[in-house]
């Protein structure tokens, strides 16, 4: 059976209507909130997105409100969600929305993706879910159904393999039944989510197994086809716990742009080739704070994944004998009282020492 029919849609928006879990952002159908969920959930899950736009919302409850914010307190309510590229760019889109459309997302995809941070996906997904269009969203999950349903041999990173999977997405979001657009969209969504997952789909529960030309083949294990991902580098990254005579921990906040921009961290560098995390720490603090120190005890080590990469941070408690530090390779620095660190922005892997401190403080003094 033909996955575009009108018989493909009645039994997937049945089922959708049937099973569809109860998500904040579907009680809405205000397109800010419509965006802000988008927007969390490109690069993370349901489960841990929930308390994230919840708290955002009652933070910010207009579109208003989170333009006239400062960065600062936006990558706060930001902290461990990573990818913190989304929030920076939120808020810049904010501010335009209320420059230029007064206050209002626009409602056509080719305006929404003029904004920052709205790609392809997301305009679709805002302008079908807010708006009712009968625009494509196509992200991970959803290029996973389609591979299946159509059963696509193709290794779909491929540039020819997205666009033909987008033509498709298209196509089947102008034949889905007129006004149905936004449970069209979720319905998709939900089940490359929950029933057509990555390995062992759940094909004796998928409301569409029959319009499922990978299922007749028995090749949905097979499907998508994927080119094999070049192994992910590892770098030591060395950290520096500074102290100055009161007590005041030395933190300093990187650059805007750029991996965890404007997000406040221990000084810290990254070892190139052969050197040692220890020396690594030792050059970037002479190079982006005007810093001479030595190094001590290793405190502990914290692992953490990025998307191309992972580091291994080793955090070192240092001593300067004049800690005067210039903010020459970050935006500024500051000492803190480890209690006050709270208020900052601060990536997972910092707040995993700082959580090591907290334990080791009593040791320290
Ligand atoms: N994943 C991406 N967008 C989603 C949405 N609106 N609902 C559930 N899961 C999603």
């Amino acid at each position: 059976m033909e996955a575009v029919s009108e018989a493909f849609f009645e039994a997937l928006l049945s089922w959708y209507a049937r099973n569809a879990p109860d998500l904040p952002w579907r009680r809405s159908r205000d397109p800010y909130h419509i965006w802000l969920a988008e927007v969390m959930l490109q690069q993370t899950q349901v489960a841990t997105v929930i308390p994230y736009y919840e708290r955002f919302l009652a933070a910010f409850p207009t579109v208003q409100a989170l333009a006239e914010a400062p960065l600062e307190r936006v990558l706060k309510l930001w902290e461990g969600l990573g990818y913190y590229s989304r929030a920076r760019n939120l808020h810049r889109a904010a501010q335009r929305v209320v420059a230029e459309h007064c206050g209002r997302l626009p409602q056509s995809v080719e305006a929404l993706r003029k904004l920052h941070g709205i790609g392809r996906y997301t305009a679709g997904a805002i302008a079908s879910i807010a708006f009712n269009q009968p625009a494509a969203a196509l992200d991970g999950n959803v290029m996973r159904v389609l591979a299946r349903l159509y059963d696509y041999a193709e290794p779909i990173e491929k540039p020819e393999a997205q666009r033909h999977l987008w033509q498709v997405a298209e196509r089947m979001a102008r034949a889905a039944p007129s006004g149905s657009a936004a449970e069209y969209t979720q319905a998709m969504m939900d089940l490359g989510r929950d029933i057509c997952t990555p390995r062992a789909p759940r094909c004796a529960e998928c409301p569409v197994y029959a319009f499922c030309r990978a299922h007749a083949a028995g090749t949905q294990a097979l499907r998508p086809v994927r080119t094999p991902k070049a192994a992910v580098p590892h770098y030591a990254v060395g950290a520096a716990i500074l102290y100055n005579d009161s007590g005041e921990l030395l933190m300093a906040r990187r650059p805007l742009d750029g991996l965890l921009g404007g997000l406040w961290e221990f000084p810290q560098g990254q070892a190139r080739d052969s050197e040692s995390p220890e020396a690594a720490l030792q050059r970037a603090l002479r190079e982006k704070l005007a810093l001479t120190v030595s190094v001590g005890t290793l405190l502990t080590k914290v692992r953490h994944a990025f998307t191309h990469f992972k580091i291994t941070l080793h955090a070192y408690h240092c001593h300067a004998e004049k800690p005067e530090p210039r903010p020459l390779g970050y935006t500024e620095c500051v000492w803190i009282a480890l209690e006050d660190t709270d208020q900052l922005p601060i990536s997972r892997a910092d707040r995993h020492v700082i959580a090591f401190l907290r334990t080791d403080r009593a040791r320290l003094f």
